[in-house]
C-alpha cells in the first residue's frame, strides 16, 4: 500500500522508518539537518500515523513492501540510505533481505536482529486482545512511556516525552492490535545478517531498555563492516533524546557511504 510521507530536500535519498506505535514526527530532529544535503523520505508506515488505518493481519514483510512501493511511487529506484529506529530497524531489516538491490547503506537504530521469545509474543497478542477489548490503546501507551526514555529524559524533558504521548495516543486501537500482532510474528533475522553487505550503522541508546547495547551488538557483530554507536545517557529513542550526539554521527556515516 501506500504510505502518507514527508519529502525534504535535495541530493542522496535517505528514508527513515519510525518505531511503534509513532510516526514520521518521531525524526523531527533529524529531518531538517539531514534535508541541508540530502532528500529525506520520512513515511508514516501501515496503520500509524497520516497513513491508512490497517486491522487486518499483516507482516513486517508487508511494511517493508509498502515502503519500496511509495519509493516507486516516487519514482526513487536507485538504491537508498535506508534507517529505521525499533519496529522501524525490523522493516529495514526486511527490505535489505527481500530488495538488497533497493539500499544502499543500512542505518539501524535501537532495533534488534531476534524476533519475539514465545513469552514475548504471547504477552503482545494479550495486549492486542486488550486494546480490542477496550477500544482504547492506553494500556500501550502506559506501559511503553516509561520504557522509551533514559531517566533523565523523563525527569528533566517532559515537553518530548509528551509530544511522544501525545502522537502515540493518535493512533487507531485496531492499528495498534494488528501492529502488535505484526511485531510478534515477526521472523529472527540473526542469521540472515551475515548476507547484508552494504555499509551500515548501528546506533543505540546506552539506556535502551528495550533494545539495549547488547541487541546493538548482536547486529553490528553479524553485519560484515558494521560500526556500531553507543549514545551515552540516551534511551530506546536515542535520535529524539540525543540528537547533538546522534545527528553528526548519521552525517559522518552519510558522508561516507550514503
Ligand atoms: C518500537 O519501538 O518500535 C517497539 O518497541 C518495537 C518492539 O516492541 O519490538
Amino acid at each position: 500500500m501506500l504510505l502518507a510521507y514527508e519529502d525534504l530536500g535535495r541530493g542522496p535519498v535517505v528514508v527513515l522508518l519510525h518505531g511503534f506505535p509513532l510516526d514520521r514526527s518521531m525524526w523531527s530532529e533529524q529531518t531538517r539537518v539531514l534535508a541541508q544535503t540530502h532528500r529525506v523520505i520520512v513515511p508514516d508506515l501501515r496503520g500509524h500515523g497520516a497513513s491508512a488505518e490497517f486491522e487486518a493481519p499483516f507482516t513486517i514483510d508487508e511494511m517493508a513492501d509498502d515502503v519500496i512501493e511509495t519509493l516507486d511511487a516516487l519514482g526513487v529506484v536507485d538504491p537508498v540510505t535506508l534507517g529505521g529506529l525499533s519496529m522501524g530497524g525490523y522493516i529495514a531489516l526486511a527490505a535489505v533481505l527481500r530488495q538488497p538491490a533497493r539500499v544502499r547503506a543500512l542505518m539501524l537504530m535501537d532495533t534488534r536482529a531476534e524476533g519475539d521469545s514465545a513469552d514475548a509474543a504471547k504477552a503482545r497478542e494479550s495486549l492486542a486482545r486488550q486494546v480490542e477489548s477496550t477500544g482504547s490503546t492506553a494500556a500501550v501507551v502506559d506501559g511503553m512511556i516509561p520504557k522509551l526514555f533514559a531517566a533523565s529524559t523523563l525527569e528533566r524533558r517532559p515537553e518530548v516525552v509528551a509530544a511522544i504521548r501525545s502522537v502515540m495516543e493518535k493512533l487507531s486501537p485496531r492499528s495498534v492490535a494488528a501492529s502488535l500482532r505484526a511485531l510478534a510474528i515477526r521472523p529472527d533475522r540473526t542469521a540472515a545478517l551475515a548476507t547484508i553487505t552494504v555499509p551500515t550503522l548501528v546506533l543505540v541508546g546506552s539506556e535502551d531498555a528495550i533494545t539495549p547495547p547488547s541487541a546493538a551488538r548482536t547486529i553490528a557483530t553479524g553485519i560484515p563492516g558494521a560500526r556500531l554507536e553507543i549514545i551515552p545517557g540516551a534511551g530506546h529513542m536515542a535520535p529524539l533524546e540525543a540528537p547533538e550526539v546522534c545527528n553528526p554521527l548519521i552525517l559522518s556515516f552519510l558522508a561516507g557511504h550514503g
